[in-house]
């Protein structure tokens, strides 16, 4: 199934140098701009090629060449119904927001958990490292998951201290996360890049990128930064996307909020990473503090569910919903 795939999401040119019309010395300065890979080159447009010294002719060119290759071929709606036959879900663990995510978390998209510092987000992240191991009619995809940190606050310790409400050997269950610290958003890009062996030989059915946006939001700073950010940002996503198709992974990340520079009246917050990430992210959970210790998930974007809201609390077992007592 997994190589089928492959195939499936493959793009048909694998290097710049691959597309027509592209030799050596338009590769070369195409990287030089920024523009290092195929996928790169499609999410790009005519006009950011242009102020950066391609001509436009050449640029309509290479661009158009670049996302035929990345255009996924038509396929019949019961061939799709047989594609998507092999999502899975996965549980988060927690009763309530199983029921808001109609089932857990569904591999081959991203699911991402945006909200304020303290919400939940590393606390859900950490335990889906654990509920990915589970057998599948306990809501598990019996494989292990590939955590890669950014803001350094994955702890074993926490997994250990979670571990036994899923009757999970805390040893056993850390042998199965494969823990990745991000240093830039570069590393964070490089380390999905050079992912798919890792991935394979661990059986890993669950990336955790925590946070996806946080690297390029302190790397790329000021107005003139933001079209580079967002294609690094876009390009990373993307890869993302394809792991978690090509190996049927769930993928979840976080995300931060900012204040929303237009609300006057009440404090309003949006997640970093504008259109980019609400386009590439297919189910989008904002995470926000209520009363006396509580937490409230809302369902904000979803392919397939209504939205919604549901509390749930962190305690020392895990993230939890009332039902989970
Ligand atoms: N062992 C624990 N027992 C109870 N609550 C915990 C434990 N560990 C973390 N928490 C709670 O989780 C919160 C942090 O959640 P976290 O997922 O790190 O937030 P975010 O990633 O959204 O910034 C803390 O404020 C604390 O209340
Ligand atoms: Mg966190």
């Amino acid at each position: 199934m997994a190589s089928e795939q492959m195939e499936y999401y493959k793009a048909k040119y694998q290097t710049l140098e691959d597309l027509p019309g592209v030799g050596p010395a338009t590769a070369s300065k195409l990287r030089e701009i920024g523009f290092r890979t195929v996928e790169a080159v499609a999410t790009a447009t005519i006009h950011e090629m242009v102020s950066a010294g391609i001509g436009e002719t050449t640029a309509e060119k290479v661009i158009n060449a670049a996302r035929k290759s990345m255009a996924i071929t038509f396929v019949r709606g019961d061939e799709l119904v047989k594609i998507r036959s092999n999502i899975r879900h996965l549980t988060t663990g927690c009763t309530s927001l199983d029921y808001l995510l109609g089932g857990g978390i569904e591999s081959q998209s991203i699911t991402e958990f945006y909200g304020e510092f303290g919400t939940g987000k590393s606390q859900i992240c950490q335990q889906l490292c654990l509920t990915v191991q589970l057998p599948y009619e306990q809501g598990g995809l019996e494989g292990g998951a590939l955590y890669i940190d950014t803001e350094n606050t994955f702890r074993p310790e926490r997994i250990i201290q979670m571990a036994p409400k899923f009757n999970l050997d805390p040893d056993e269950a850390l042998r199965k996360i494969i823990f990745a610290e991000a240093y830039t958003s570069n590393h964070q890009t490089v380390l999905l890049e050079n992912a798919d062996e890792v991935i394979k030989e661990n059986n890993i059915r669950l990336i955790v990128v925590d946070s996806v946006t946080s690297h390029f939001r302190s790397e790329y700073l000021g107005r003139e930064m933001l079209a580079p950010r967002q294609q690094e940002l876009n390009k990373h996503l993307h890869k993302l996307i394809r792991l978690s198709r090509a190996f049927n992974t769930a993928v979840a990340v976080t995300n931060q909020v900012m204040a929303q520079p237009d609300a006057f009246f009440a404090k309003v917050v949006k997640p970093v990473g504008g259109h980019i990430m609400g386009h590439t992210c297919h189910t989008r959970i904002f995470l926000r503090k209520g009363r006396s210790n509580l937490r409230i998930a809302k369902l904000v974007v979803s392919p397939f569910l209504p939205e919604g809201e549901t509390p749930f609390r962190i305690t020392e077992r895990g993230v939890e919903g009332d039902e989970d007592y």
